[in-house]
């Protein structure tokens, strides 16, 4: 593993306080030959699985990012400060359907070498992670007050392992 495990470690203690304090963190994805799409997150987990640090997020399929996502198999997390709560809710209420989010908080996408989603360069802290398993959530397999709560016009997310490659602080 070339990751530098305390770098890791800490940026995503940085992202659960910020899902903490400021509701979300923001999951970009990018579709092929489409425009990079930004959405507001507050399922995020991390840690060590098959022997890699990996970030999972869960994604309804009525999301747009669910088709870039599915379309290209890698994503950013970006780690907000407290000044974005304007992008915050921007981005986790408006679709990327109707909107180019990019346009509307004003980020500015930034590629590294060899990935093809960008961060945003206004954020803290970002991770660049590629896809190494999905899985869709089974409604069979769910306990009833879950359906209830969370599923009751179906939408089951699709939950989206990807390995940390990169990360910056
Ligand atoms: C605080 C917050 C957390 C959210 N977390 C998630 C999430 O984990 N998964 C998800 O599918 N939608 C989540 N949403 C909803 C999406 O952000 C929202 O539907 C967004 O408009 C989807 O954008 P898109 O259609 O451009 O992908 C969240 C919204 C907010 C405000």
């Amino acid at each position: 593993m070339s990751l530098d495990q305390n770098l890791w470690k800490k940026a995503l203690i940085e992202s659960y306080q910020a899902i903490e304090k400021l509701t979300g963190v923001f999951l970009v994805t990018q579709g092929k030959g489409r425009k990079p799409n930004i959405m507001t997150i507050g399922w995020m987990q991390g840690g060590i699985i098959w022997g890699r640090p990996i970030i999972s997020v869960l994604v309804r399929p009525s999301r747009f990012s669910f088709i870039h996502i599915e379309e290209n198999p890698s994503f950013t997390i970006c780690v907000p400060n407290e000044k974005m709560k304007r992008e915050i809710d921007l981005c986790g209420s408006f679709s990327g359907k109707t909107i180019d989010k990019f346009k509307s908080t004003d980020f500015t996408p930034i590629y590294s070498e060899n990935f093809s989603v960008p961060t945003i360069k206004e954020c803290p802290i970002h991770f660049e992670c590629n896809i190494v398993q999905k899985t869709k959530v089974v409604e069979a397999n769910f306990i009833p007050e879950i359906i209830h709560e969370y599923y009751s016009s179906g939408d089951f997310h699709s939950v989206y392992y990807g390995e940390i490659i990169k990360v910056k602080i």
